[in-house]
C-alpha cells in the first residue's frame, strides 16, 4: 500500500514509501565518491533523489534497480535550487509481498488513449484533401500501437502514458477553432501538421508500456525528432506519390515548428501555417506545465520556481466563491 504522495512531501520530512524509478545513474561527486542519482516519480509527479557515499559492495547490488521498477525508500525531504529533492537513506527492491498498484505510480492523460486516436483519426480521414487524408491515415494507422501508451516527452510537459495522444488532441481542437478566426489559414494543412508534427518521438524517446521514459534513442539523440520527421515524410509521401510542394511544406513545417535554432529548429515558419503550427505547440505546453505546477500549490500561495517556464514562480488564486 502506498502511504505517502510526491505532491504532499513537505520539505524536512521524513518520509517512506514506494516511489518508480523513472531514471538511475552511479555518479562520482566532488569528494570523489560514488552516489546514486534517481528520477523518482508517482502519479502526481517526479522528485529527484539522491543517496550519498555509496559503497562498491552496495553498487552492484543497485544495478539490479532499472527505469520501471517500483522502490522502497527512506528518506528525508530537502531543497536545493527551488525544487523539493529527497536525500536517501535506505533503498531496496519490492516484490509480490508489497502488492504494488501500478496506477499509483504511473501518470496518465486524463482522457482514454483509444477515444482521443479516434477523435485525431475522424480529422484526418475527413480531410477533403487526398494527399493530407492519405498521408496522415497512413502515419496513424503504423503507430497506433505505441500511440496508445507513448508520452510526448521524457520530462516535462506530457510526460505521461498517452501524453502524445493528449498533446496532439488539445492541438487539433485549439487549431479548429484558430482557423474559424484567421479565415486565411489552410485549415487541413494545419491540421495535418499538427498530427505530424511530432510523431517521431516515438522513435525520439524510448518508453515503456506504462509510458515511463529512460531516455532518448540513438537517432533521438543524433537527429531528434524534427529531422526524423522530415525524414519520414519524405519516405511516406514518395510512397504515396504526394506532389513536391506539399510534401516540402510539411517538411518545412516539422523542421521549423521549435522556431529557435537553440531548440533544435533550423528554419523559421515560411508560412502562416507553419507560424501557427508553432504557436499551438507552445500554447498546449505551457497551459500543461501550469495546470501541472499549480496543482502542486496551494491557494493563495506562489509555486517553486519552474525551469521550463524560465524559473518563474506561478501564482493560485484563492479558491473561487461559487456564490
Ligand atoms: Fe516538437
Ligand atoms: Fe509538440
Amino acid at each position: 500500500m502506498k502511504e505517502r504522495y510526491i505532491s504532499d512531501f513537505r520539505v524536512s520530512e521524513d518520509i517512506t514509501t514506494y516511489l518508480l524509478v523513472k531514471n538511475i545513474a552511479i555518479k562520482v561527486g566532488s569528494n570523489r565518491k560514488a552516489y546514486l542519482d534517481l528520477l523518482l516519480g508517482d502519479c502526481t509527479g517526479e522528485i529527484n533523489g539522491k543517496k550519498w557515499d555509496i559503497a562498491d559492495e552496495e553498487a552492484a547490488g543497485l544495478q539490479r534497480i532499472t527505469p520501471g521498477c517500483v522502490i522502497k525508500v527512506r528518506a528525508l525531504v530537502t531543497e536545493w535550487n527551488g525544487m523539493k529533492q529527497l536525500r536517501i537513506s535506505r533503498i531496496r527492491m519490492t516484490g509480490a509481498e508489497d502488492a504494488i498498484d501500478m496506477s499509483d505510480y504511473v501518470k496518465a492523460a486524463p482522457e482514454d488513449p483509444q477515444s482521443m486516436y479516434n477523435y485525431i483519426w475522424e480529422r484526418a480521414e475527413g480531410f477533403a484533401d487526398r494527399d493530407l487524408r492519405c498521408l496522415c491515415t497512413e502515419v496513424l494507422s503504423q503507430r497506433k500501437d505505441k500511440l496508445m501508451y507513448y508520452p510526448a516527452a521524457q520530462k516535462n510537459h506530457h510526460a505521461e502514458m498517452a501524453g502524445l495522444l493528449y498533446h496532439v488532441k488539445r492541438m487539433l481542437m485549439t487549431a479548429e477553432r484558430v482557423c474559424e478566426v484567421y479565415t486565411n489559414l489552410d485549415r487541413e494543412l494545419l491540421m495535418a501538421g499538427v498530427i505530424l508534427h511530432d510523431m517521431e518521438k516515438i522513435d525520439e524517446i524510448e518508453s515503456n508500456e506504462l509510458g515511463v521514459s529512460p531516455g532518448y534513442s540513438f537517432e533521438g539523440k543524433m537527429l531528434g525528432h524534427l529531422v526524423l520527421g522530415v525524414r519520414e515524410i519524405e519516405k511516406t509521401a514518395e510512397k504515396l506519390g504526394i506532389p513536391r510542394e506539399k510534401t516540402v511544406m510539411l517538411e518545412h513545417m516539422m523542421l521549423s515548428h521549435h522556431y529557435e535554432p537553440e531548440f533544435g529548429s533550423p528554419k523559421k515558419p515560411l508560412f502562416p501555417e507553419a507560424e501557427m503550427l508553432h504557436y499551438l505547440d507552445m500554447i498546449d505546453a505551457k497551459m500543461y506545465d501550469m495546470q501541472e505546477v499549480l496543482e502542486q500549490t496551494e491557494p493563495g500561495k506562489f509555486s517553486e520556481k519552474v525551469w521550463t517556464l524560465n524559473n518563474r514562480t506561478l501564482y493560485r488564486r484563492e479558491e473561487k466563491d461559487n456564490d
